[in-house]
């Protein structure tokens, strides 16, 4: 039977004989004595392989090893302090399944060389530790929000209507007809809430962006609740509460992926609800304090957050921006003109924005009034989104989450292309 590696450097099997099968990570050896460490998806064990043991034939195959040839090995688990993590499998049998080829990527690569074989370099320590806590991330947002009353819904992803401005959708032929890959479910969230109260949307958004950032990505997954009958504050009180869980319930149950990519748990375990909250004006106007430069009406790059959240150890609200530099769905402040419901949050430690929400426009005639103003044909590939303002309408808020964006803060990365495995941008579609 095969076990698991994890499994043994666990302690639970000691003693006993078993068989692992993985891929080698290192091999080093001398005249009758050759070492392995072998990878499984579970961990790291070193395997001491002795010529008098397994034989002429075998030895000789297991000294031939490349890194990342694929092998089975039957031995016997022993406690050894000197071996990394523990222990040490003393081998009775050893099986190449493929040999290979020599493998590619050894040591100071580029950043360049490292995307172009990526599919190749996801094997590696980093990214097998990113792939796995991103999974885990994924997993106690749905758990935080599964447990309070939402489902999921599936938007879909070719659409007529934009959701976030012309300006970065990715045009495409359907049947010799114009219509876009989604920049957001947000529109097709809204028409769900009407049946299922509260929602959300888990899919890929797309966006042609032309710059080229450590936080921007052509195509990234999208986490979307939108919720009937919630204001901008019970909106800003979810997000705080769900980014709480999936923070503290991550830190406590991930300490070793969090050692692997040496991100410091103690920054993490400060990031508790509530969040400081901040409006536009005072943040424009404390940007210009810190020493950047910028007016009320432009909205913060990724300098001006850099700026903001530097003093700062749990993410930071800033809410309630000018109207006319915000999406055409955001509610107008009833109590400050030309200001909308809206905030985006902002992680600490210079990440920025992780997060864009809003309370919507729930009434009719504001929805119109609001599209005419952004040149928005309210007949037109959005009459349906329209509607949704003639019957029934309640009050309603949601928010947008980019999973890559709350992934790369979480786990520290420098690059958020590390915090999925395929990443697009401006520059690369291969592999
Ligand atoms: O702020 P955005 O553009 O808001 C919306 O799309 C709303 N319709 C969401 C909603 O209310 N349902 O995008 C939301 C989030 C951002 O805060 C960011 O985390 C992520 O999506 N995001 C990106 N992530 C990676 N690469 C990009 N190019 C991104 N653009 C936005
Ligand atoms: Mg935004």
């Amino acid at each position: 039977m095969y076990v698991e590696i994890g499994k043994i450097l666990k302690g639970e099997m000691e003693g006993k004989k078993v068989s692992i099968r993985g891929w080698v990570h290192r091999q080093r050896g001398s005249g009758n004595l050759n070492f392995i460490i072998l990878r499984d998806a579970s961990g790291r064990i070193q395997c001491a392989i002795k010529k008098e043991k397994v034989g002429e034939k075998s030895f000789t195959e297991a000294s031939q090893v490349y890194i990342e040839s694929s092998v089975e090995i039957v031995g016997t688990v022993k406690k050894d302090e000197r071996a990394p993590g523990g222990w040490e499998l003393q081998v009775d049998d050893f099986r190449m399944v493929s040999r290979g080829e020599p493998f590619p990527i050894s040591k100071d690569l580029s950043e360049e060389f490292l995307l172009d074989v990526r599919h190749l370099w996801l094997r590696s320590r980093k990214l097998v530790a990113a792939m796995k806590a991103r999974h885990h991330l994924v997993n106690y947002l749905r758990e935080y929000l599964d447990g309070d009353g939402f489902y999921e819904i599936v938007p879909p992803v070719i659409t007529k209507s934009q959701c976030e401005g012309g300006s970065t959708l990715f045009a495409m032929d359907y049947f010799g007809e114009p219509a876009y890959l989604s920049q957001s479910g947000q529109l097709y969230a809204e028409v769900m809430i009407f049946g299922l109260g509260k929602v959300y949307a888990f899919a890929p958004s797309f966006r042609a962006e032309k710059s080229r950032t450590i936080r921007h990505l052509a195509e990234y997954w999208h986490l979307e609740p939108e919720m009937a009958w919630y204001s901008h504050e019970d909106n800003m009180k979810l997000q705080e509460d769900m980014i709480s869980y999936t923070v503290q319930k991550f830190v406590k149950e991930h300490p070793d992926l969090l050692e692997e990519l040496e991100r410091d748990p103690a920054k993490l375990k400060k990031v508790k609800a509530p969040f400081p909250r901040m409006l536009y004006d005072d943040a424009v106007e404390q940007v210009n304090k810190l020493g950047g430069k910028m007016e009320i009406g432009q909205d913060f790059g990724a300098d001006e957050e850099a700026i903001l959240t530097k003093e700062y150890e749990k993410p930071l609200f800033v809410e309630k921006f000018p109207k006319g530099i915000k999406a055409f769905y955001m509610r107008e402040d009833p109590k400050k003109p030309g200001y909308v419901l809206n905030n985006d949050l902002l992680a600490p430690e210079g990440h920025g924005e992780i997060i864009g929400g809003s309370e919507r426009i729930w009434d009719y005639n504001e929805l119109i009034a609001r599209m005419k103003e952004f040149g928005l044909d309210p007949n037109g590939d959005m009459k349906w989104y329209v509607d949704l303002r003639r019957y029934g309408s309640v009050p309603h808020s949601g928010f947008g989450m980019g999973i890559e964006r709350l992934t790369k803060w979480v786990l520290g990365l420098n690059h958020i292309r590390d915090a999925i495995p395929f990443p697009r941008t401006i520059t690369r579609c291969y592999p």
